[in-house]
């Protein structure tokens, strides 16, 4: 199954992602954890790509495709793969299709999330991560066990840089100019499932599934 998650920052994507890594057996790839990791073992990427994220701008096509040809290209892809937060803009899209030729591969959907602009707010504002192991809490809508602390690990949770109301405000900007776009250019190829995603997390899970499951 090779699959493509699409919607505004916040919808959801990756908290949904990781239901589909248990339903399908493929990984997930989250070009923003990618760029995040690079950020955190001090690469010149990193340096580079921080610039971008902390304003809540894109970091440049050229990157974001030279870092997916080369993670495409590993062997846990040739089962499938959810690809998360990629592509964001027309010449990303344009890019992995001719990658996608290359591997003699097909998308075999699309799963587009969509929300209100002041529900993101909500989530984004309320955002917490765990430092150890990266899992994704939301102090509202889906709160640790003990504050401030991981369920799984007992790591500590801290709120991401870009998640402050100005860049928040910044990305959700960026999304409607540059990525609803790339939901047009897939409408052509039928292979897309538009999803609510104003709903519980479950709900959404099971709305996805059941949609990719027709
Ligand atoms: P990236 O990391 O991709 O961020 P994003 O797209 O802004 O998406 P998020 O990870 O913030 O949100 P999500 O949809 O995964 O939501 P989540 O599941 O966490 O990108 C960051 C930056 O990197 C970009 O701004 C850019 O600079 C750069 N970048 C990345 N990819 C790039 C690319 N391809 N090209 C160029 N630049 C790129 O959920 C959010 C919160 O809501 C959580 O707290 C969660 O618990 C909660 N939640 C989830 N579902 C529900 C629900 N149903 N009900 C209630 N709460 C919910």
């Amino acid at each position: 199954m090779k699959l493509l998650l699409i919607g505004p920052p916040g919808v959801g994507k990756g908290t949904q992602a990781n239901f589909l890594i248990e339903k399908y057996n493929i990984p997930q790839i989250s070009t923003g954890d990618m760029l995040r990791e690079n950020i955190r073992n001090e690469t010149s990427l990193g340096d580079e790509a921080k610039k971008y994220m902390d304003a809540g701008k894109l970091v440049p096509d050229e990157v974001i495709l030279n870092m997916i040809n080369d993670r495409l290209n590993k062997h846990d892809c040739n089962n499938g793969y959810i690809l998360d937060g990629f592509p964001r803009t027309i010449p990303q899209a344009k890019g992995l299709d001719i990658l996608l030729g290359k591997l003699k591969q097909n998308l075999d959907s699309i799963v587009v999330m969509k929300i209100s602009d002041s529900l993101i707010i909500k989530r984004l504002s309320n955002r917490r991560s765990c430092k150890e192991c990266n899992k994704v809490y939301n102090l509202i809508f889906d709160p640790p066990t003990i504050s401030n602390k991981c369920n799984d690990c007992s790591g500590n949770l801290y709120m991401r840089d870009d998640d402050n109301p100005k860049t928040i405000q910044n990305r959700l900007n960026v999304y409607h100019e540059q990525t609803e776009p790339v939901i047009d250019f897939y409408h052509n190829k039928k292979i897309t499932k538009e999803i609510n995603a104003d709903g519980s997390i479950m709900e959404i899970k099971n709305n996805i599934l059941n949609s990719l499951s027709k």
